[in-house]
């Protein structure tokens, strides 16, 4: 399937739709179209079609965000010769579905995080996956952040034991855009459409971010969840992203998801992990933190200052040993030899162009991209278990293998 839409010079075209065009829409067609500007790609990715179910409003986001067709339908936009590759930027509810309707018709898929809304959702995509992946079709999850240089150099650090045997992982993400307790019900407010509140919506990039960096999986958890403001104004205006326009006289409805999850775990090798999920942390506007102790050193991170990288070499000598700040901006350093000389920093946006990327190549080899959907049905499990075990008073809640 990879490249069955012609050629772009010596390069075969790997053509794209996209469903969904509001925040993760616009981040990814942000990728999509600079990613074979910056990089040296095996394929051509083209912007081909994109999907909203509001026919004008789709048709004015072609026009804004470099797409050269609309469709109002997903299951048009998967039917589509031109698109090899469907890209799921649109909430929970509807990650399963589109999903496995595009691997069963022989697209390769990219789909936002978390997973799905459901284990039992994600296990099945899971399955539609492996099942596709045996015709060639592969599948990925949107969890974006593991292409932050600063995280991808930390990954090869943890690997070639630069912290050694790993004791603790330490993950928040914190944002406070539900302080005030006047902002409507939106999607991400409401379980059948998310899930899960802050626990999917950032923990789940916590514990993938925690996980890929320990390189192993959490094997259990005892958690506190909790839900400070139940009630909301109803929206009656447009939502997107984080934000929306207020609730004005359309009355009120019940919060159905968590606005903050704490959680501590453990890894099988025996390190302890301590995680924290919130939109109700005041000042902190995309604070997604961590940091890994080990028996020869410490690395932190903190999405706030993206292009650093804090480490600390325990078997330096006391006297000079210590925390430095490591600028992630060199050629040398995972995807920078493809972007600006040291020092001039990279952007949140960059990490959807280094998620193309990488999906791109692994299509063109015809490799599991990673994070793959079993991955994501793995981090949807610890969702699971940490809302079972917030349920049953923080009791410790294995996460089956
Ligand atoms: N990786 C990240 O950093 C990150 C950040 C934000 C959101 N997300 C994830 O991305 C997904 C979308 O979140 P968002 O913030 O972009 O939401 P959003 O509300 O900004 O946009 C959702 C889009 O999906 C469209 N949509 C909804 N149902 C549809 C359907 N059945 N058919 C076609 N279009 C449909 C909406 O019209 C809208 O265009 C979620 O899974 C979310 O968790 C990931």
């Amino acid at each position: 399937m990879a490249g069955s839409n012609g050629h772009d010079g010596a390069r075969p075209v790997l053509g794209v739709g996209m469903v969904g065009y509001a925040f993760m829409g616009a981040a990814h067609s942000q990728g999509w179209r600079t990613v074979g500007h910056v990089f040296d790609l095996p394929l051509t990715p083209s912007l081909a079609a994109i999907c909203g179910r509001d026919a004008s409003g789709v048709r004015a986001a072609a026009d804004r965000l470099g797409w050269a067709a609309a469709e109002t339908d997903w299951r048009a936009l998967i039917a589509r010769d031109d698109v090899d590759l469907v890209d799921i930027c649109t909430p929970g509810d509807s990650h399963a579905e589109i999903a496995v309707a595009a691997l069963e018709a022989g697209k390769h898929v990219l789909c936002e995080k978390p997973l799905a809304n459901s284990v039992e959702e994600a296990e099945v995509m899971a399955e539609a996956a492996e099942r596709a992946a045996a015709n060639g079709q592969l599948a990925m999850v949107g969890f974006n952040y593991r292409r932050v240089p600063a995280i991808a150099l930390a990954r090869r650090m943890v690997a070639d034991g630069r912290i050694g045997t790993l004791r603790h992982v330490r993950a928040h993400y914190l944002q406070d855009w539900l302080v005030d307790p006047a902002f409507p019900l939106t999607w991400r407010l409401q379980r059948p459409h998310a899930g899960s509140g802050a626990l999917g919506d950032l923990g789940a990039h916590a514990v993938d971010l925690a996980q890929y960096l320990a390189g192993e999986p959490v094997t259990g958890v005892s958690a506190l969840t909790e839900t400070f403001v139940r009630e909301r104004p109803l929206l009656d205006g447009a939502s997107s992203g984080l934000s929306a326009a207020g609730g004005g006289d359309a009355g009120t409805g019940p919060v159905t998801v968590d606005d903050a999850a704490l959680f501590t775990g453990r890894f099988a090798s025996g390190a302890l992990a301590s995680f924290e999920a919130t939109r109700f942390a005041a000042g902190r506007k995309n604070a997604l933190t961590i940091e890994l102790n080990g028996s020869h050193g410490t690395l932190a991170f903190d999405l706030e200052r993206l292009n650093e990288l804090s480490f600390h070499d325990h078997t330096e000598p006391a006297e000079r040993a210590g925390f430095r700040r490591i600028l992630a901006t060199e050629p040398e350093h995972p995807y920078l030899e493809a972007w600006w000389p040291p020092g001039h920093g990279l952007g949140y946006e960059h990490t959807f162009t280094h998620q193309a990327r990488d999906l791109v190549t692994a299509i063109a080899e015809g490799a599991q991209p990673h994070p793959s959907f079993a991955d994501g049905l793995q981090v949807q499990r610890v969702l699971a278990a940490v809302e079972e075990s917030a349920a049953k008073n923080s009791v410790y809640t294995p996460i089956p293998a």
